[in-house]
């Protein structure tokens, strides 16, 4: 591989690149990694359209000298943020080893998400996956090493994963898979790869409606999350569970079948909500609402037959998923009888999306 090194003789013009990237919602959970990010079970997720992230990497020769540290500026919804931009920075750094180019340069990354900061909303698969096209956006330019779309993407899901697990996900339209499995040729535990050639179409018109249960900052962050999985005494039959249910759930949306795909999903949710209850120190972050949203959404299915299903991150917020066709019954459902349980009766709706564009 080359050095990805500039030539110092031949200064780099300034320039920018610009990349907006959506949030996804995963149906088989990540929770558990080892390594340098690499996760103990494949998952597989929905990517998302309206919850994204736009950020603009600008570039320019360095200002001062070599320090060791890359050079950053760093402004959220144009305003410095000096927590946002140690975060970066480390990310960035930590990358440096492997592509130089970026400690010789200045950069300012300016960034924005298309929901409120406090909505609750994770922003971490939308904001490390859209640092990590314009990251390959500019490598390419520099030094025109990701002609081949498949490479530029491969490259991203890795640069992605290594800011954070998930979005590695959030790169491909539709539908993906992080994590090697038998069932899905080319998968990896370094990169995500594209499925939604491989499910059926009505997956590409799916809506996931997030109810804000709470906006509150979680109390147990997903890394530490993810650390307390070592010593949970369900850690391996719960990979175990994960690595087979991906052979079910790819053959149920492959198929269309709506019955099994939701049996799972909100198994997924559930499971994910028990190893946090039974971590040591043992957590909650399921609020009184998520589970009267979670029980009427059973009740509502049992009445109508209609197919919604829930499911939830690592936080309170109920995720309600629903095919197109059957929007408008949902949402009367959501504004009759769930929107009560919402702060500030916050809903984002959101639905599924072709991936990352660039601007
Ligand atoms: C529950 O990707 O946020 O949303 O890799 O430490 O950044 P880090 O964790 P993160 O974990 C997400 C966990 C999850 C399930 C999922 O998205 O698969």
């Amino acid at each position: 591989m080359s050095k990805l090194i500039l030539d110092s003789s031949n200064p780099v013009d300034p320039g920018q690149v610009v990349w907006r990237s959506p949030s996804n919602i995963a149906l088989i959970k990540y929770w558990g990694k080892h390594g340098v990010q690499l996760p103990r079970n494949p998952s597989l997720s929905l990517t998302l359209a309206s919850s994204c992230t736009d950020t603009m990497l600008q570039y320019a020769p360095r200002e001062t000298p070599d320090d060791g540290q890359v050079e950053l500026d760093f402004f959220f919804h144009e305003e410095e943020n000096e927590s946002f931009r140690a975060k970066t920075l480390e990310f960035l750094n930590s990358l440096a080893p492997t592509m130089p180019f970026l400690r010789q340069l200045k950069l300012t990354v300016r960034t924005g998400n298309s929901f409120p900061h406090s909505a609750g909303i994770a922003s971490s698969a939308s904001g490390m996956s859209a640092l990590a096209l314009c990251l390959c956006s500019l490598e390419d330019k520099l030094f025109g090493t990701l002609r081949d779309a498949d490479a530029f993407d491969q490259k991203a899901s890795v640069l992605a994963r290594l800011g954070s697990g998930s979005a590695c996900r959030s790169i491909f339209p539709y539908a993906a898979v992080w994590g090697a499995t038998q069932y899905v040729q080319g998968s990896s535990d370094e990169f995500a790869v594209p499925v939604g050639d491989q499910i059926h179409d009505m997956f590409h018109d799916f809506h996931d409606d997030i109810l804000i249960v709470s906006r509150e900052e979680k109390s147990v962050s997903s890394r530490a999350g993810h650390a307390l999985m070592e010593g949970n005494p369900y850690a391996e039959p719960r990979y175990a569970q994960a690595r087979a249910r991906m052979g079910t759930l790819l053959e149920a949306m492959k198929g269309g079948d709506l019955a099994t795909f939701g049996k799972i999903v909100e198994d997924e949710a559930l499971t994910l909500h028990a190893l946090m209850m039974c971590s040591n120190p043992s957590y909650t972050l399921m609020r009184p609402a998520s589970l009267a949203i979670i029980e009427k959404v059973h009740q509502y299915r049992a009445d109508t037959g209609n197919p919604v299903y829930f499911t939830l991150d690592a936080g309170p917020n109920v995720h309600l998923l629903y095919p197109g066709e059957i929007i408008t019954d949902v949402r009367k459902f959501i504004d009759d009888h769930l929107v009560q349980h919402c702060e500030d009766g916050y809903v984002q709706q959101d639905w599924v999306g072709e991936g990352p564009e660039e601007m």
